[in-house]
């Protein structure tokens, strides 16, 4: 635990500056409140009622700052957890919070296999940790047991295909760089990387992009203490043994093994993902959400209250393209996907506003159930599977 300790207080990642929370705020998977409601809570949460959150591993603290503005914007009550090893992960967390005048957060030093004693929480992001944890499974576990029943974890951990490259490096360097302080390390790790061949696999690998960003990218990336990719189905069977099941993923359509090849019937729906990451081969990061494997199954975007959300995307710009091109293209790891999408969902595309709900923008469209379910659920598959729409009550 204490070189993984040791890199964060060195390295704290990823490099931020709390003064540019005036400029922007930093979006993106997991642990959006809209994505967590729509694969935890079906679309459904009642938010005024209060929400307990754990940030595990927050680091410098972009999950954090996300829930905690993103619910402060909209006016609803939580209570946020915050823990890390790093204490100097932490004072960048702390100040980014501050710049912002966010309250409701408790900021701890410690360690995420402690998360049970500040419990039981609705909600626990995770991003980027678990698979920096000597034994990752007591990672998972101690995350399972600081749910509550109805509670849900959104997790984000290393996948190896994307990544190849990087796991022989890592074991160079951590052969030849032991036991040097970790600037030594970097320093020596930069010059030899500076010698390997254009032809290795980490430099033609158009993915990896981390070590060119900054020091602390170049470590998190070639030189962690720690670190042990996982495929789906491996992150699934991980879930499983902690007592979760797996719930969904903002990127479905990476792991649709329909894009390669005919799926077999009785194939199981992670062995098929397994298939889809093998054949894809450019998936670095899994994002998946998972609940208790005993809580009920919520499907959003089944009941005409659902609210949906478009996301990454303006409705009018959207629907103006659909209009025109029938077609968006979206890009996902850096591989574009054409999605046709019918040019009669435009109006309903223009309909979303994140407050109206399905009824309402159905009405607004003047179209029968027959007509607007013909309109409306190729639309939901197509925009669902690409993690463009989400279904949240969170803005009503
Ligand atoms: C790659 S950073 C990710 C930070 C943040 N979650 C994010 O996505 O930006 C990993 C973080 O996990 C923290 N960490 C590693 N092991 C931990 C543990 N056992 N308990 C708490 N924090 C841990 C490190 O200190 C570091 O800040």
């Amino acid at each position: 635990m204490s070189k993984v300790k040791d890199q964060y207080e060195a390295y704290p990642y990823p490099e931020r500056d709390p003064k540019d929370e005036k400029k922007r705020l930093i979006t993106g998977s997991p642990s959006h409140p809209l994505e967590v409601d729509h694969f935890l809570f079906g679309g459904q949460r009642d938010w005024s009622a209060g929400t307990r959150i754990l940030v595990a591993g927050g680091g410098t603290g972009d999950a954090l700052i996300q829930l905690s503005q993103t619910l402060t914007s909209a006016g609803k009550e939580y209570e946020i957890t915050y823990i890390d090893l790093s204490s100097a992960s932490r004072k960048i967390a702390e100040a980014r919070a501050k710049a912002r005048g966010l309250k409701g957060i408790t900021f701890t030093t410690g360690s995420l296999l402690d998360a049970a004693e500040y419990g039981p929480f609705d909600y626990i992001d995770c991003c980027g940790v678990l698979h920096h944890l000597p034994e990752p499974q007591a990672g998972f576990d101690a995350l399972a047991a600081a749910l509550s029943p109805e509670g849900g974890l959104g997790c984000m951990v290393y996948a190896p295909y994307g990544r190849s490259g990087v796991y022989p490096l890592q074991e160079a360097f951590r052969s030849l760089l032991k036991g040097l302080p970790p600037k030594a390390q970097l320093r020596e790790a930069k010059s030899i990387f500076a010698e390997l061949p254009s032809g290795h696999p980490f430099k033609s690998n158009p993915h990896l992009v981390d070590h060119k960003a900054s020091d602390a990218g170049f470590y998190d990336l070639l030189l962690h203490s720690q670190d042990r990719p996982y495929s789906i189905d491996q992150l699934s069977q991980t879930l499983g043994a902690s007592g979760l099941r797996m719930v969904g993923t903002p990127q479905a359509a990476l792991y649709d093994l329909s894009r390669f090849a005919p799926v077999p019937d009785d194939m199981d729906p992670v062995a098929q993902m397994a298939l889809a990451e093998k054949l894809d081969g450019t998936i670095k990061t899994h994002v998946v959400y998972a609940c208790p494997g005993a809580a009920p199954v919520l499907e959003a975007g089944k009941s005409s209250r659902d609210v949906p959300h478009l996301k990454g995307m303006a409705a009018g710009a959207l629907a103006q393209k659909v209009a025109r091109d029938g077609a968006i293209t979206v890009t996902l790891n850096g591989v574009k996907h054409r999605v046709p999408i019918a040019k009669s969902a435009a109006k309903a595309i223009s309909g979303v506003d994140g407050r109206r709900d399905l009824a309402s923008i159905q009405a607004g469209c003047a179209l029968d159930p027959l007509a607007w379910n013909a309109i409306w659920q190729p639309l939901h598959r197509d925009l669902t599977r690409f993690g463009l729409l989400v279904y949240s009550r969170l803005l009503v």
